[in-house]
């Protein structure tokens, strides 16, 4: 049985109604959550976007209405019209924000029915993520997963007004274009039109924001959907939405503390939280020295000391070996941690391994003193010196790496955020921001043997480090800054080269042959060559933005539609193969699949 709305029109949310219409008749549609009999009562969880509410069916009122309540079912799509009463006393639910409420329905319209669930349409729930994803109209019924949805929107619209406000024009880009660097895998689209030839989707609008700037828009800012074919993590997807803005006649701090009013506004929409911007600000040297990694946790403490001077001459050969190639000895003290057991101690040792340590030399500072393989080779000065350094007291752990100063840095930065976790020294509910600024310009690329951009090709490096992109490459700052949230880079940005003479010096540094540049960046560079205003900007992660607010634990649950680990959509199935005469028709023929090849 299914019934027309036959001009019903719906009164209110169920999710928003409650004691202050005590009394007054509304009408209400959505899904039914669950139906429960009661001796005779017949009482409906009805859900919709806002929340639930609950329903009363009573067998003397509304004739027949009671037993079409009867035949109801999960799911099923219901208008009710009734009565909003206070609920009797001991029968609130303090859980629900209608929970001092009840509706008495009078009437009630079956809409539509629903098929037997594949799953409950609940919170707590140990069904695949796949089955969800596949089921993702159902998974999205979710009142936590709608919230999430819904905070998300009344995010965009708090950047479109903020930065509309502030003088910023929003301007589409192409989605069909070319290959721009940001040093990810592109997703390509064949052309028809010119056989043969592929468009590339963005991976950012870099360099259609920077032609804007030349063309004089001055502020420009986008929503934009970003596509990168890269291995998927957590807070990674193969299409994401960036906040990415642009702006002439700028240096690092104007769009820095644009930037800081527009995350301030966002927060304060968002979470009702008001920041206190300038946010802290560190150095790349710094966050590395400090805290291992150049997107820093700043919640905790925990940071990373330097021991070599203390070492130096140590009796220790696998210390004094890495000092005399150059490299470092450096330590974390992890307070109270000296009674982890063998076990635990394997498993950060694990860790280190896997980042490139060679081994993990460790100390407990236990009643006996010093208790670790190493206490024989160091001196009691040399131990003196060391306590004091990590400000280690009895009770106590002490980690150790030595090797080339980024491995270091790597090993305890992942060390760091490990004990983090396994001690519970992050705190809930905490937003920390950190500025990360002057990264290096250049990075050396063992595999390929060449230099590769940190952030882009176009970003500008230091004044005073310019001269030394031919002679010192890996010693040169860039005018870039990156913003990172709890340890998660939501934004990075810079300061653009403006001139094509410099531009062409990076792309030479680079590697990148004049024929090359000319290719793939040939109309930047000619648009560079004809006024072009210094200029900036920056791009924020929406989705990283949202999951982090959102205490999310992947940025999945903050897209309606994300892909898997795969990047497949199980309920489009897609990629999907297509048609031979598609494939004909752009000059496409399939050799042989990767399976086939293996
Ligand atoms: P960048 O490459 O640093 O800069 O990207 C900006 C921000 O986008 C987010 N992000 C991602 N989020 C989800 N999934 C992904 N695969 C993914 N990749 C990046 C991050 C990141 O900080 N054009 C430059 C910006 C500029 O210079 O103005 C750019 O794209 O939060
Ligand atoms: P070994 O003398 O090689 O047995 O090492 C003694 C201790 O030093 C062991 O606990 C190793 O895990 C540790 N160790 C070895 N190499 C390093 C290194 N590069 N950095 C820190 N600790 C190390």
């Amino acid at each position: 049985m299914r019934e027309k709305l036959g001009g019903w029109k719906r009164s209110s949310y169920c999710g928003e109604v409650g004691s202050a219409q005590i009394g007054s008749q509304v009408t209400l549609m959505g899904w039914v959550q669950k139906r429960r009999d009661h001796g005779g009562l017949i009482f409906i969880d009805l859900r919709d976007r806002e929340g639930i509410v609950q329903v009363v069916f009573n067998p003397e009122k509304g004739a027949g209405t009671h037993e079409k309540a009867h035949s109801l079912r999960s799911e099923f799509v219901i208008a009710v019209k009734g009565a909003i009463g206070k609920r009797p006393a001991g029968t609130e639910n303090p859980e629900l924000k209608t929970g001092a409420i009840e509706v008495y329905a009078e009437e009630l319209k079956v809409l539509n029915d629903s098929a037997p669930l594949p799953f409950m349409i609940e919170e707590e729930s140990d069904v695949a993520e796949t089955t969800r994803l596949k089921y993702r109209y159902l998974d999205l019924r979710r009142l936590s997963l709608q919230r999430k949805i819904i905070l998300r929107h009344k995010v965009s619209a708090c950047v479109r007004n903020y930065l509309a406000q502030h003088g910023f024009l929003e301007i589409e880009t192409p989605v069909l274009t070319k290959s721009t660097p940001e040093g990810a895998r592109d997703f390509l689209v064949p052309s028809r039109l010119s056989p043969g030839q592929f468009f590339a989707l963005p991976q950012s609008p870099q360099i259609f924001k920077q032609i804007l700037m030349i063309a004089g828009f001055d502020r420009y800012y986008q929503i934009v959907r970003c596509f990168r074919d890269e291995d998927l993590r957590a807070d990674r997807q193969p299409e994401f939405t960036q906040i990415d803005a642009e702006m002439s006649f700028v240096e690092s701090d104007d769009v820095i503390s644009v930037m800081e009013g527009l995350i301030s506004a966002v927060f304060k929409e968002g979470v009702g939280i008001e920041l206190q911007p300038p946010f802290p600000r560190l150095t790349y040297a710094e966050a590395t020295s400090r805290f291992g990694v150049d997107n820093p946790d700043t919640r905790f403490g925990l940071e990373l000391k330097d021991l070599s001077s203390i070492v130096a001459k140590s009796g220790f050969k696998v210390f004094a070996d890495v000092l005399a190639k150059g490299g470092v000895v450096k330590a974390i003290c992890a307070k109270g941690a000296a009674e982890f057991s063998r076990k635990d101690l394997d498993d950060l040792t694990e860790v280190a391994v896997s980042f490139g340590a060679k081994g993990l030399a460790w100390v407990k500072l236990t009643d006996e003193g010093w208790q670790s393989p190493i206490a024989k080779f160091l001196s009691d000065e040399e131990k003196a010196g060391i306590e004091k350094t990590l400000g280690a007291v009895k009770g106590d752990l002490l980690l150790f790496a030595a090797g080339k100063l980024s491995t270091a840095n790597t090993v305890l930065g992942r060390l760091r955020l490990n004990l983090g976790a396994r001690l519970r020294l992050v705190p809930a509910g905490t937003f920390n921001f950190t500025w990360v600024t002057e990264f290096p310009m250049f990075d050396y690329d063992e595999a390929e043997k060449r230099h590769v951009a940190v952030h882009h090709p176009f970003t500008a490096p230091m004044d005073e480090d310019i001269d030394l992109i031919d002679t010192a490459p890996l010693k040169v700052r860039a005018k870039a800054y990156d913003l990172v949230l709890n340890g998660v880079e939501i934004g990075g940005g810079s300061i653009r080269i403006h001139t094509s003479d410099v531009q062409s010096l990076v792309f030479d540094m680079l590697g990148i042959s004049r024929e090359d540049a000319e290719l793939r960046f040939g109309f930047l560079l000619e648009a560079l060559k004809y006024g072009t205003p210094p200029h900036g900007g920056i791009a924020f992660g929406l989705d990283r933005i949202m999951a982090i607010m959102t205490a999310s634990d992947s940025i999945r649950d903050v897209i309606a539609f994300p892909k898997t680990q795969k990047a497949t959509c199980p309920m489009s199935e897609a990629p999907s193969t297509v048609d031979m005469k598609q494939l004909e028709e752009i000059f496409i023929r399939i050799v042989k699949k990767q399976a086939e090849k293996e």
